[in-house]
């Protein structure tokens, strides 16, 4: 999907490693990278289809030794953590401090700062695994978003809306919002 601004013209075309590549977030933003003219690596267990403007690290986040080879020549890190336990990050993390990229999070803007625990197990992994990134010293950019959905999918929109009282956003519209902090 083209991006309206265009690849960068910075001579230095960073390598980003997008993990959850192949999912409804992780599709957009690589899509958005691409469209700036990164240098971008998928990481997923599954290569879905041929796609040669980008290179694929294929194998299980949880596995350190996929870690390190995806990493290798990496800038920074797209970390969608796709897992309902922080747990079997502590690997994946061991090896992003070793390898020392620029790690950008994504979040959950349901997190309370001031709660010892949060309101759902899925806020609280994203709660564990910020933590887990700042307490490695890695200094993560975290973004924390909202619920967002693909258009196409009504319910998901319908059930959003019903739960939070606010529209979802979709995937695409965050991706182009947030591709600076990628850079
Ligand atoms: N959807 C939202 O509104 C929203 C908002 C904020 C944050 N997030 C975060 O973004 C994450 C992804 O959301 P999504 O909707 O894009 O999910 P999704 O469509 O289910 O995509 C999950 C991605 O993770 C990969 N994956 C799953 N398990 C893996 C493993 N063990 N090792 C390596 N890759 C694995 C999947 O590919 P394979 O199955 O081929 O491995 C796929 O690329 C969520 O879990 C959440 O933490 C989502």
């Amino acid at each position: 999907m083209p991006d309206a601004t265009g690849p960068t013209k910075s001579a230095h075309r960073p390598s980003i490693l997008v993990t959850g590549a192949s999912g409804n977030l992780g599709r957009e933003v690589v899509d958005r990278l691409r469209g700036r003219g990164a240098r971008v690596r998928c990481l997923a267990r599954e290569r879905p289809g041929p796609r040669p403007d980008v290179e694929w690290a294929v194998g299980d986040l949880t596995d350190p030794a996929v870690l390190r080879a995806a990493l290798a020549g990496i800038d920074a890190v797209i970390l969608i953590w796709p897992l309902l336990d922080s747990a079997p990050a502590r690997g994946l993390v061991a090896e992003l401090a070793a390898a020392a990229p620029r790690v950008v999070y994504v979040s959950s803007t349901a997190i309370d700062d001031e709660a010892e625990r949060q309101s759902d197990p899925i806020v609280q992994v994203h709660a564990d695994m910020e933590a887990l990134l700042q307490d490695a010293g890695l200094h993560p950019v975290v973004l924390r978003s909202a619920s967002l959905h693909r258009p196409e999918s009504n319910r998901t929109t319908d059930h959003v809306e019903r739960l939070t009282g606010r529209p979802p956003r979709d995937f695409a519209t965050w991706a182009r919002d947030h591709a600076p902090e990628f850079d």
